[in-house]
């Protein structure tokens, strides 16, 4: 099965791109190329000049996967606080307590994800990936499973730390709101084997907060990339 045929893309350091296109095309292959999870039989992947083995070796490269892949055994902090301790980082645990804060999980620290919503667990795995410190995120439907107004919330909050940590961030979702209020630039996914369709930058104002929902060039935006998506180019 070739998963992945032909596909040539740079993101700019400091880039939020967002990947957006149907089940089963490839979106969560690209990301895995990308990260060092899978290696591409032929074609290279490089990550600021290194190779993704070796950026994920510097835990420069933060995953938040599909399904939230938390360590039961450990709570919501512990979680979070795992990875950068594996990668030989301070675990940092007041700084921890504080990403979990910003993704709303205050009161949370102590649980394990046993006693964790789907959506709450999703909002750990986010946090965790924030607290490795990497430069580079990539987030694969982080927001599947949450409900549309957390998703919201959650959609503002990661343009906010995406600025303010200036990290890299490539970004996939079935959400075409999703991918024009978070993209700076959209890719078009199509397959299997994934090939890119179409791409469009994201002319929308910044920084983009709960109001830019509510705009009109935010509505022509996202009905401009659902003709794109619907095959009208
Ligand atoms: N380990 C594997 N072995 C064989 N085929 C695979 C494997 N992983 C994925 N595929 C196939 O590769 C294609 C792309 O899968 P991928 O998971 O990248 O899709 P996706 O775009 O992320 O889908 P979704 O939106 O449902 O998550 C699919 O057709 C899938 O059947
Ligand atoms: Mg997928």
């Amino acid at each position: 099965m070739t998963a992945l045929r032909e596909f040539d893309v740079s993101v700019e350091e400091g880039e939020f791109v967002t990947v957006i296109g149907p089940s089963g095309c490839g979106k969560t292959t690209i990301l895995r190329a990308l990260g060092g999870l899978q290696e591409p039989t032929t074609g290279t992947v490089s990550i600021g000049g290194a190779s993704p083995a070796t950026a994920r070796s510097n835990a420069n490269i933060g995953f938040v996967f599909q399904d939230h892949a938390l360590l039961p055994w450990k709570t919501a902090l512990d979680n979070v606080t795992f990875l950068r301790e594996m990668a030989g980082k301070p675990a940092a645990t007041e700084q921890a307590r504080e990403v979990l804060s910003t993704v709303g999980l205050e009161g949370f620290a102590d649980a394990h994800p046993a006693a964790l919503s789907g959506g709450m667990k999703q909002r750990v795995a986010i946090a965790r990936a924030l607290h490795l410190g990497a430069d580079v995120l990539l987030m694969d439907e982080p927001f599947g499973e949450l409900d549309e107004l957390t998703r919201e919330e959650m959609s503002v909050e990661i343009r906010r730390i995406w600025r303010d940590y200036r990290k890299t961030v490539v970004f996939v979702t079935h959400s075409i709101p999703e991918a024009v209020l978070l993209g700076d630039r959209c890719l078009g996914i199509e397959g299997p084997p994934a090939t890119l369709a179409w791409e469009r930058e994201i002319e929308l104002p910044r920084p983009r907060d709960q109001q830019v929902f509510e705009s009109t060039a935010f509505q022509e935006e996202v009905a401009a990339v659902r003709r794109l998506f619907h095959g009208d180019r």
